[in-house]
């Protein structure tokens, strides 16, 4: 089996059991704007490996494609060196407080309802295209990176967490649910991906506190949703998360790579 199939197939092994899912009070997958927004006003302060492979890419400037933008975290730290934002997120509501950022930092901005790379003819070419934490979401990797690659001039900057970011989860699951879960692909499934896809990136491995201990989200909100919790297991959920911990931090990893 090939890297690229073997991404799809780890993705799809964490499908959550269909009984589960139709018994949960709100969608297990969905993405909370305020936690986003929230991420966003933190990565603006502050240099990553990520920041400074943008920002290399952008040389005297230009215009940037953000890829499951959420509120801008990838992307509006680039502004001014970024003159123009184009985001695209398959959430309204994540592209209108992408919208409200860039308003405030006085930057021109484009946003892209839809799914990557559904409406990638929608957003204008770019000098550089990010995409922040999104490809964990994604099990068709091909025509999506070959699509961010086509977008962008000068070349593409991609940040994941090493590991999937529910992998956490998994003690949760058996200790809440009594379920054992697979912890989904990681950063060494996804190199390989791109260099079948032909990408031989540069890549940089950091660390960083978690978002959960700088208490950037409701983390118990945050556990009942993917669990498919209703809110009178709270309680539990505090216990859990008492005996088995939250992590401290976050090992992220930056891939980067110019257009050829
Ligand atoms: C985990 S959030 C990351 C947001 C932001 N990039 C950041 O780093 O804070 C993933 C975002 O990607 C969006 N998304 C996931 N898959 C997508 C796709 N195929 N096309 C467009 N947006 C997508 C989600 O709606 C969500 O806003």
């Amino acid at each position: 089996m090939s890297a690229v199939q073997r991404w799809r197939q780890s993705l799809e092994s964490l499908a959550l059991p269909p009984e589960l899912v139709a018994s949960a009070p709100e969608s297990p997958w969905g993405f909370a704007v305020s936690l986003f927004d929230r991420l966003a006003d933190e990565a603006m302060t502050g240099q990553t490996p990520s920041r400074r492979a943008a920002t290399a890419l952008l040389g005297d400037g230009g215009a940037v494609l953000d890829v499951g933008c959420g509120g801008g975290a990838a992307s509006m730290p680039l502004v001014p060196l970024a003159r123009r934002v184009i985001g695209v997120d398959e959430s309204a509501v994540m592209l209108e407080a992408f919208a409200a950022r860039a308003d405030r930092l006085g930057v021109a901005h484009l946003e892209v309802l839809g799914r990557w790379p559904d409406v990638a003819e929608a957003a204008p070419p770019v000098d550089v295209a990010v995409c922040h934490h999104v490809l964990y979401n994604v099990a068709d990797l091909a025509p999506f990176v070959r699509a961010l690659s086509a977008a962008a001039s000068r070349g593409v900057v991609v940040e994941q967490t090493a590991t999937h970011p529910l992998a956490w989860l998994v003690p949760l699951w058996r200790r809440l649910h009594g379920l054992e879960r697979p912890p989904g692909p990681t950063i060494d499934d996804l190199l390989p991906a791109l260099g079948e896809l032909g990408i031989e990136p540069q890549v940089a491995r950091w660390s960083q506190a978690s978002p959960w201990q700088a208490g950037v989200g409701d983390v118990v909100a945050f556990v009942r949703r993917r669990l498919c919790l209703t809110a009178d297991r709270d309680d539990d959920v505090r216990s859990a998360l008492a005996t088995e911990g939250v992590p401290a931090t976050r090992e992220m990893t930056t891939v980067w790579w110019q257009a050829v």
